[in-house]
């Protein structure tokens, strides 16, 4: 057995270590990091909707209402009114017929891929997706083939070898480690030619794209097409948990399923208060959506303007390539003493040689205090050598 303080050691080594920082007050665009005022530039609180003051008042007054917690899974001690409701909520939201709420993002995509893909099947999952679809994958006990990101070639030629086995096709819509899009509509074809289902992980599409940020399907025209539609809660819609927006016929079966919903407990009436009124809020403000694009945009050239790479980027999600571990750790703390809070992100989170400062954009930000960490961001790069010349902007 392998002692603890050397595999520490070892993470240590490799500048794999990961250690948690403290954050004094709530997620918004500013916050006081170990004791300092710093840019906050990588949560996921992509509409500031986590410390809304209406979400913020949902969530207390629910707590008094219906209670801190649960109680236990819902087929246990009851089915909590809010819950229904944001079921409800969320299918109409989405243009399904039916949403299952679940704990959290990760309990949702393993729970829903083991319950549909088994053994003897072939679940089809490209090689960036989240860690908690290739959880999902491994717990199924189905085979799965990994293709190559976005390439739809190899996923025909995986589905054509798989032939009758064939049994899920699963995607992030967006990214999250890249922020880049799926190809959606091409997914969706092959899905339908190989009568295999398709599942797209909305985690950073829901409030982010399409109209009213009904997310990545919603954009790409497919509203209704894509059998299993996961979101979370606790990204853009600022509290916690997540939900799969389907027929209901398959809800009716992740509800008997779904380990993770069976067996856990469900998520706590505040939480599901404090999504209710995100909900709310996303639909009667669309603009929050539309400046959320407007900073990505912002961002993203900004940074290309400091000769960084930001690779295949379309959305909030704006990565800076490093390559080397140790390397990004230390641009990391270089831009985090000049008061910019973005985290360097190491395998085995992404693929070996590919480590990155992952930036994330609110709405809530300034566009100039976006500029401004930019140009702090390539000045750190330009010391350690690990970025061009800036690119003069055309006049
Ligand atoms: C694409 C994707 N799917 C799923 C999850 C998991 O969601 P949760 O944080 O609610 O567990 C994440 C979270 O980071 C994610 O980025």
């Amino acid at each position: 057995m392998t002692d603890v303080a050397e595999r520490l050691e070892e993470l240590r080594d490799r500048g794999l270590h990961r250690r948690l920082r403290l954050v004094s007050g709530p997620q918004g665009p500013r916050v006081t990091l170990d004791g300092r005022p710093v840019l906050l530039l990588c949560s996921n609180n992509y509409l500031g909707l986590a410390d809304h003051p209406r979400v913020r008042g949902a969530a207390a007054e629910a707590a008094m209402r219906w209670g801190a917690g649960a109680g236990a899974s819902r087929l246990i001690s009851g089915n909590m009114q809010p819950h229904r409701r944001l079921e409800e909520r969320l299918a109409e939201f989405k243009g399904h017929e039916a949403a299952l709420l679940f704990g959290s993002g990760y309990l949702a995509n393993t729970g829903a891929i083991a319950a549909l893909a088994g053994d003897g099947e072939v679940v089809f999952s490209d090689e960036l997706n989240h860690a908690s679809i290739i959880d999902g994958c491994r717990l199924s006990r189905a085979e799965t083939f990994v293709y190559r990101h976005g390439d739809i070639e190899h996923l025909a030629w995986g589905l054509r070898e798989a032939g009758e086995r064939a049994s899920l096709i699963v995607t992030d819509g967006v990214f999250s480690m890249d922020g880049d899009i799926a190809p959606l509509p091409e997914l969706a074809e092959l899905a339908k030619r190989h009568e295999c289902r398709l599942m797209v992980d909305e985690a950073h599409a829901t409030g982010a794209l399409g109209p009213g940020g009904r997310g990545s399907v919603a954009a790409a025209g497919l509203t209704g097409e894509v059998d299993l539609v996961m979101g979370t809660l606790g990204k853009a819609l600022g509290s916690y948990g997540a939900y799969v927006c389907a027929s209901r016929e398959l809800t009716e079966y992740l509800v008997n399923a779904a380990r993770p919903f069976v067996f856990s407990t469900a998520p706590p009436p505040p939480v599901v208060a404090a999504s209710l009124t995100a909900l709310d809020l996303l639909e009667s403000h669309p603009h929050l959506v539309e400046g959320l694009a407007a900073n990505a945009a912002t961002l993203r050239a900004a940074l290309a303007a400091e000769g960084l790479t930001v690779g295949g980027s379309a959305t909030q999600i704006v990565p800076v390539a490093v390559g080397d571990a140790s390397q990004t750790m230390e641009l990391c703390e270089r831009v985090l003493e000049r008061g910019v809070f973005a985290q360097g992100i190491r395998p085995p989170t992404v693929p070996e040689g590919s480590s990155r400062l992952r930036f994330t954009v609110m709405a809530t930000h300034r566009a100039g205090e976006l500029e401004r960490a930019a140009k702090l961001v390539g000045a750190a790069a330009r010391e350690m050598g690990i970025a061009a010349a800036p690119v003069p902007i055309a006049a």
